[in-house]
């Protein structure tokens, strides 16, 4: 403090206060990198981006690739939540690129890799073709005896809403790189497809729940899920899969009973 109580700026506070600034409008990304052609396993490299208010990690993304690293390879289309494809672990834990705020993570560092439990294609972009042919064993279509694709089936909005939670799901993959059992064993069918077979049987046009129940009812099907709930907590859509699961397979051991106090009945 000088004489008359003026403060001083000091060449070491300008310093100081510049350093805070920076620190307050860049953040360092750690993102993982893996080109199969060169790397045995995936690295991470950094990168300093600003932050901004409006950024999400999306941005910071797109930021590295035009401004830094042409190189930088991961999947992205709608930046609104709805196609699904920017699913990332960010500091370890499954969530959408464009849903997730970049100002949340400083100072940083924020540390984006791909999603845990599938095979890496390139740095961010993860291998979904074995989630495909999960997905098509379940059936997850309209089933309706004697349907000739003609007309429509009508609906109340109560039938509606009984399936209506489970009908928003994304294909994002969160709650599978949530998962501990599509860790451990990878033939687990898996939280997504699991609610979307439940999403078509609480569907009052559908008629395919027994034919789904051959798939489901098996121990790498519903009877898989020991009821974590990680796939539930992590869902940008709230589809409850844990919950879409347990309703299964009460309707599974009810079934079950059925056929053997009614061994004459029909299914
Ligand atoms: S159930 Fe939720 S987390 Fe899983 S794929 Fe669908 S939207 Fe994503
Ligand atoms: S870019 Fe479509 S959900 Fe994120």
């Amino acid at each position: 403090m000088a004489a008359g109580g003026t403060r001083v700026r000091t060449a070491n506070s300008d310093r100081s206060e510049s350093i805070t600034m920076a620190r307050n409008i860049d953040i360092e990304l750690q993102v993982s990198r893996y080109s199969p052609e060169q790397d045995l396993e995936p690295h991470l490299q950094s990168y300093r981006v600003p932050i901004r208010d409006e950024w999400v990690i999306l941005d910071a993304l797109n930021y590295v690739k035009d401004k830094i690293d042409g190189t930088l390879t991961f999947r992205w289309s709608c930046r609104m939540g709805i196609c699904g494809s920017c699913g990332y672990m960010i500091n370890g834990e499954p969530k959408l690129g464009c849903a997730t705020f970049l100002k949340d993570y400083a100072p940083g560092p924020v540390k984006i890799e791909p999603l845990r439990n599938f095979p890496i294609v390139r740095d961010l972009v993860i291998e979904i073709s074995d989630f495909l042919e999960k997905l098509k064993k379940v059936k997850p279509w309209l089933i309706h005896e004697g349907s000739n694709g003609q007309g429509e089936y009508l609906q109340t909005p109560d039938q509606l809403e009984q399936f209506r939670q489970h009908s928003m799901c994304i294909n994002c993959l969160l709650c599978y790189a949530a998962c501990p059992i599509s860790g451990l064993d990878p033939i687990f069918i898996g939280p997504a497809a699991l609610a979307l077979a439940h999403r078509y049987n609480k569907d009052s046009r559908d008629q395919g729940s027994a034919e789904r129940m051959a798939t489901l009812s098996h121990p790498d099907g519903i009877w898989g899920c020991t009821f974590v709930g990680e796939c539930t907590r992590v869902c940008p859509k709230h589809v409850d899969p844990a919950g879409a699961i347990q309703q299964y397979k009460l309707a599974a051991a009810m079934d079950g009973m059925k056929s053997f106090l009614m061994p004459w009945g029909k299914r």
